[in-house]
């Protein structure tokens, strides 16, 4: 007899099933949205801990005492209660859905987006409601459209600035506007800010859980910290939302692993030498970036105002998918199909990132110009 697979559906992950299909096989990745990973030797040098005597055990489920008090220092006026330290950006967001989102509520996401942002909501059944980030304004919200979107049925409004894949950014008094939305509709602002600390100098945009005490954020030091294999991230909410995902997270991961908690903490007792050393990669970055889509006639972008991606437009008549799977095959050269971010407003778009080698990066843009002239 043969068994039939009986699957409770959820939408394939398009950006991570094109990772796994294509990352380890091409030569060059100008795809990844974080910043050139920190070498372990990096990261112990700025700490004065002794690794080797650690025991590979258990930890506290919800995050050593010493990291949540860490992380919560990056809030304005937060303590570790307020905290959850959670296995990357990605269990953080699943936990906050798992736990406040049902059947039958309405979530609001801005389209395009990072995928999980709109398909675990699905899957858990919620009606989502696309927040369109138009081209033709710079990606940036518009929360006249927000207030026409928002009705009682509304559970959550889902945000994520800097943003991934259009580097758009808000500001304050636009995150105050929409944390006021979900006030007055009692909805919870879901805040994805894995990339928040990568915001232009001067520029003011605070976390939303330092807004609203309906918001709840997200952080991870995947992205803005470069340490994505630590698998270190956190929730930063009401100390009820928190002991409601903790509960959870004790069927999902339980805890996260000791050496990227010891890690962790050496990065945020470091933040500013990390940042320092991230903002220079990028700004060296951005500008070899744009350089390259400046010389190309078949590009037009929304420069991005933040983070480590770009979201170009291009010209050729070939889809997006069909382009980035021909780069990869052909010349073994990683970007992410614009298809894989939402609907069909992003076809004909990729995205790149510039966080990773700069050597790199150019060899990278050197076969794409190749191959651009193949196609076109
Ligand atoms: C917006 C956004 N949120 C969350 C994540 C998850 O990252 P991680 O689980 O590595 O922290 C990503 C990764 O690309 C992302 O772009």
């Amino acid at each position: 007899m043969v068994f039939k697979l009986r699957e409770r559906k959820i939408e394939p992950f398009g950006i991570e099933r094109w990772f796994t299909k294509y990352e380890y096989k091409v030569d060059i990745n100008v795809a990844e949205s974080g910043i050139q990973p920190f070498t372990l030797r990096e990261i112990l040098n700025m700490g004065d801990e002794e690794f080797s005597n650690t025991k590979i055990g258990y930890i506290e489920s919800g995050g050593s005492k010493e990291l949540r008090e860490l992380a919560s220092q990056t809030y304005k006026e937060k303590d570790w209660e307020n905290i959850l330290v959670t296995t990357g950006g990605l269990e953080a967001n699943f936990l906050i859905y798992s736990v406040l989102v049902q059947e039958g509520d309405e979530v609001i996401v801005e389209f395009p987006n990072y995928q999980q942002l709109y398909s675990v909501p699905r899957f858990l059944g919620a009606k989502i409601i696309p927040w369109k980030l138009r081209e033709e304004v710079n990606y940036v919200p518009d929360l006249d459209e927000l207030n026409e979107l928002v009705s009682p049925t509304t559970k959550m409004i889902v945000i994520n600035h800097p943003h991934n894949p259009t580097g758009s950014m808000i500001d304050n008094k636009m995150l105050r506007g929409i944390c006021e939305i979900g006030e007055d509709n009692n909805a919870y602002v879901l805040s994805d800010e894995v990339y928040l600390d990568l915001k232009p100098e001067g520029h003011v945009l605070d976390a939303a859980c330092d807004m609203s005490s309906n918001a709840i954020g997200v952080q991870s030091l995947s992205k803005s910290y470069g340490l994505p294999g630590s698998r270190i991230g956190w929730i930063s909410t009401s100390k009820g939302i928190i002991e409601k995902c903790h509960e959870f997270r004790e069927y999902v991961t339980l805890c996260s692993n000791v050496l990227g908690e010891k890690l962790a903490i050496i990065a945020l007792k470091n933040r500013d030498k990390i940042m320092e050393r991230n903002k220079q990669i990028i700004n060296k970055n951005f500008k070899i970036v744009e350089n390259w889509i400046n010389k190309h006639e078949e590009l037009f972008w929304i420069k991005p105002s933040a983070g480590v991606v770009a979201f170009p437009r291009y010209s050729f008549l070939l889809e997006s998918i069909e382009l980035c799977k021909r780069l990869a095959e052909e010349e073994k050269v990683l970007i992410i199909p614009g298809r894989l971010f939402g609907d069909q407003d992003t076809e004909y778009h990729f995205r790149i990132g510039f966080g990773y080698e700069t050597e790199k990066l150019e060899k990278g843009l050197g076969i794409i110009d190749r191959f651009f002239e193949r196609i076109g």
